[in-house]
């Protein structure tokens, strides 16, 4: 029997009595898994004794599964993306974002299992975007209707790139036009859109937001700030401890996310399939 367990008032749940790998070959479990996640925004199943095959194919039920451009596939199973953190480099990491939101179609979501981590140390922090936004002032609410703003892997994925191969990336993954609130397209609910691969709007410098030239640049910088600062905010996240053989799956649209980086020089390696998204509207 399925067993659901709330993790927080806003987002997140633990779901018990349910293999992964019986889910990738089992069409009506996998439609209950899915009915789970567009409710609770980020599932978690512990002790999933899931092979990489079990992995995709259960990843590859909710669509098709995308390469990433920085981070490397594991070579016998593409989709599948390695994150491996070891003790001979001192990783970095983090900032709330949105898998993908440089993509036009940013990812629909992810399924994320944990192969090794440390003792204590690097959880996963998601974040529900749909209340970030119904909590924002109305004030706010109708200042950003409309506006659209430009995502760029460059300037993180790319940053710590000699320049010509940073100029690589961007010319072969060039910056990107979202709306700055967007609908799910299957709940209909209203989603606040930037995170850290947002740079910066696009249709801001209007006359009703610009009074004299200088307005514009600290204006909108300033916007876009609080904006995704509301990522950080408590009331709207959920904080997972991993352990081997324990899986996340989270809907990318209406969620962030956050790795928390506390626990070098242990290694930490995860395995990710990202599902490619839709066109944000
Ligand atoms: C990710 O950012 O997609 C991975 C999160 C994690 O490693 O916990």
């Amino acid at each position: 029997m399925i067993k659901v367990e709330r993790l927080t008032a806003s987002i997140g749940a633990e779901v018990a009595g349910v293999s992964l790998g019986d889910a990738s070959r089992d069409a009506a479990l996998f439609a209950e898994v899915k009915a789970l996640l567009l409710k609770h925004r980020v599932l978690f199943f512990r002790d999933q004794d899931l092979s990489r095959e079990e992995h995709v194919a259960f990843a590859s039920r909710f669509g098709k599964l995308e390469d990433h451009p920085v981070a490397g596939s594991d070579p016998e199973h593409p989709g599948l993306v390695r994150i491996y953190r070891s003790e001979a480099k001192n990783p970095y990491e983090n900032n709330y974002h949105t898998d993908g939101l440089w993509r036009p179609n940013p990812s629909m979501g992810a399924v994320l299992r944990c192969v090794e981590c440390p003792e204590v140390g690097g959880d996963t922090i998601w974040v529900n975007m749909v209340e970030a936004y119904k909590q924002l002032p109305e004030e706010v609410k109708k200042r950003i209707e409309g506006l659209r703003a430009k995502s760029s892997i460059e300037h993180s994925f790319g940053a710590a790139m000699d320049p010509e191969e940073r100029r690589k990336l961007a010319a072969q993954n060039p910056e990107v036009e979202h709306p700055v609130v967007r609908t799910h397209p299957e709940t209909g609910e209203k989603i606040l859109y930037v995170s850290s691969f947002t740079t910066h709007f696009v249709n801001y410098h209007t006359a009703d937001n610009v009074r004299y030239g200088l307005d514009k640049t600290p204006g909108a910088s300033l916007l876009l700030n609080y904006l995704q600062s509301q990522a950080s905010i408590p009331e709207y996240q959920v904080r997972f401890r991993w352990k081997p053989n324990s899986v996340a799956v989270w809907d990318n649209r209406s969620t962030q996310h956050y790795a928390v980086m506390d626990y070098w020089p242990a290694p930490r390696k995860m395995e990710r399939a990202g599902i490619e998204g839709d066109r944000p509207y």
